[in-house]
């Protein structure tokens, strides 16, 4: 166990388990293209990938079902232990998250949970439990992306990348993901203030800042792949298969 200062937030956080495979941390706002990136680059470098933006949406489907406060920080700690996280693999990839032994569902991205689950993540002792169980999970090496992952989940993490995007577009590209709804635009905008209430969304200060306003998919793919080469974790890389 050892102790490190994470200095965008001036805390200390324990660390019970040493890395053991080589992190990527992809942090960022809703709609900034997070999950695009993330997926595709675990592929191309042959890592895990680990979304724990479900993490926090299965907290909140499950206290739905049960019934539990949103704003019940205990109960939600309570939940989050009895919930079991692994790494499946539907192909010959990585592997990727998977809940109770299954890949995730698309009700993850339902308006109840999506209404919800910032309230959920607020809580200190339900994001301990998850931090928990991210670090556990991506200790031999993986693409993790989320909120507080090269910030707080990996301060370790081999290649930090900070993806941001004009509001604007972040809303456009949701609506484009989700399908329906005339008010994305705001619902975006008030997820990003009650988001930023449980993590400010500073980069961390190692991290490649991406703005990915007038990028393609491809275009934000090739220069991660520039920079995790560059770190040593590219498709060439000495060691990695392609
Ligand atoms: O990335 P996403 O939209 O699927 O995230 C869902 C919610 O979980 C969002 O409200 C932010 C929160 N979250 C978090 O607090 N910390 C993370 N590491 C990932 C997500």
């Amino acid at each position: 166990m050892r102790h490190v200062m994470l200095p965008e937030r001036g805390e200390w956080e324990v660390i019970v388990e040493a890395k053991r495979g080589p992190v990527i941390a992809i942090d960022g706002p809703a709609g900034a293209g997070k999950s695009t990136l993330a997926r595709e680059l675990a592929r191309r470098v042959g890592l895990a990938y680990i979304n724990t933006g479900a993490m926090y949406r299965v907290l909140a489907e499950r206290a739905l079902a049960e019934g539990i406060d949103p704003d019940d920080g205990e109960k939600l700690s309570i939940l989050a232990e009895r919930i079991s996280f692994s790494l499946g693999s539907r192909g010959s990839d990585g592997g990727e998250l998977w809940i109770d032994g299954e890949p995730p569902s698309p009700s993850l991205s339902s308006a109840e949970v999506e209404a919800i689950v910032s309230r959920v993540a607020r809580h200190a002792a339900a994001r301990a439990v998850m931090r928990r169980k991210q670090r556990h999970l991506g200790v031999e090496g993986c693409v993790m992306e989320g909120r507080d992952i090269g910030t707080v989940v990996f301060p370790d993490a081999d290649l930090k990348l900070f993806l941001s995007a004009e509001p604007t577009v972040r809303a456009r590209r949701r609506k484009r993901e989700r399908g329906k709804g005339d008010h994305v635009a705001e619902a975006v905008a008030a997820r990003d203030a009650l988001d930023a209430r449980t993590n400010p969304l500073v980069p961390a200060a190692d991290s490649h800042v991406l703005d990915t306003t007038a990028l393609s998919p491809e275009e934000v793919l090739g220069r991660a792949l520039v920079l995790a080469q560059a770190a040593g974790l590219g498709p060439g890389a000495p060691g990695r298969s392609s």
